[in-house]
């Protein structure tokens, strides 16, 4: 057989291959749906798979099939796949010049626009470990001072993995955990024990963590400040729509959405629900009412929005 029919012959092979795993993959998600009510198919295919074949790897499974009649055998695998799908890295003051922003622009705007006795709602999604919900912390404590803080301030921390949230909730970090807190910030608002780091209690009553998944939960609702970074990354296109929709419902009208260094909401929505008000570091508002999250839903499944039909399950991620 000429070199270039056999190319083209093992090429077309390759992406059966790669059609029928997809589809298999497929079938394993809709398992897990149904099974435990876990929707992942709002996430990207290839950083999924690659995470679950690493599980299926550790205890040495082949087949998606297999792993489902596995899952069956063993109640306690289901916890362990759950709990490795999503990355949780994180870190106090992560992208330093977008929290400076937050300090010295958006938090003060938030204040001058109620009056001192106002409730201030701030909402942490995706807040893997707490770095994040406690940093959003101790920058409206400098602002406000701890008693108004106490008063007027509640954060919610909201994560899918029960695991991230468990640790948040602690409150406690080690030495190398805690590299980001400038030191005055780390002595004013962190008691150190032995070689742990705990945020002060009377302040951690403030924010309330808790289990909630992006793509299925109902939002917290009138949030002041909404900040979801470096979680949207995981979703596909529909899966960013589900989160989008829902982040517009939490916010209020004046409301502020902080999203990760490589995300964005106008690149998905185009200007229908968030218009930038910092696009460098990635700060939005909320469009009132410009469209409705059910119309924009809906023009999406009447495919006005177009998912893509190519690379989805392309092997690089
Ligand atoms: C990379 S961490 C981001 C942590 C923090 N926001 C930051 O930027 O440092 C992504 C987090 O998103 C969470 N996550 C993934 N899928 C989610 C979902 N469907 N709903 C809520 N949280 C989710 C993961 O558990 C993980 O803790």
């Amino acid at each position: 057989m000429p070199l270039g029919n056999a190319l083209l012959e093992l090429t077309a092979s390759s992406e059966q291959i790669l059609f029928e795993e997809a589809q298999e993959f497929e079938a394993f998600l809709n398992y897990l749906w149904e099974s435990y009510s876990f929707d992942f198919t709002g996430y990207k295919r290839p950083s999924l798979m690659r995470r679950v074949q690493q599980r299926m790897e550790v205890i040495a499974i082949a087949s998606y099939s297999d792993y489902i009649n596995y899952l069956k055998k063993s109640p306690e695998e289901a916890t362990l796949l759950f709990e490795s799908l999503p990355v949780n890295c994180t870190a106090f003051f992560r992208d330093q010049q977008v929290w400076d922003e937050i300090a010295t622009e958006i938090i003060p705007q938030i204040i001058a626009n109620k009056s001192s006795d106002e409730l201030i709602k701030v909402w942490s999604a995706g807040c893997a470990t707490g770095e994040e919900a406690y940093t959003l912390a101790i920058l409206l404590i400098e602002a406000l001072g701890i008693e108004q803080f106490k008063q007027r301030v509640k954060i919610y921390a909201t994560d899918a993995s029960q695991e991230a949230i468990y640790q948040a909730r602690q409150g406690s970090y080690s030495r190398n955990q805690v590299v980001g807190i400038p030191p005055g910030l780390l002595a004013k608002y962190f008691e150190q024990i032995d070689q742990r780091y705990s945020f002060r209690q009377d302040l951690r009553r403030r924010i309330i963590f808790a289990q909630s998944n992006l793509l299925q939960d109902a939002p917290i609702s009138k949030v002041d400040l909404l900040v979801c970074r470096n979680t949207l990354i995981y979703f596909n296109l529909e899966g960013q729509l589900r989160a989008l929709v829902r982040l517009h419902f939490g916010l209020r009208d004046s409301g502020f959405l902080v999203l990760g260094r490589s995300e964005s909401p106008t690149a998905t929505t185009g200007s229908a629900l968030f218009s930038p008000v910092n696009q460098q570091q990635r700060i939005f508002t909320r469009v009132p009412k410009a469209c409705t999250p059910k119309l924009f839903l809906k023009a999406f499944h009447q495919q006005k929005y177009k998912l893509p039909t190519q690379g989805i399950y392309s092997v690089a991620s």
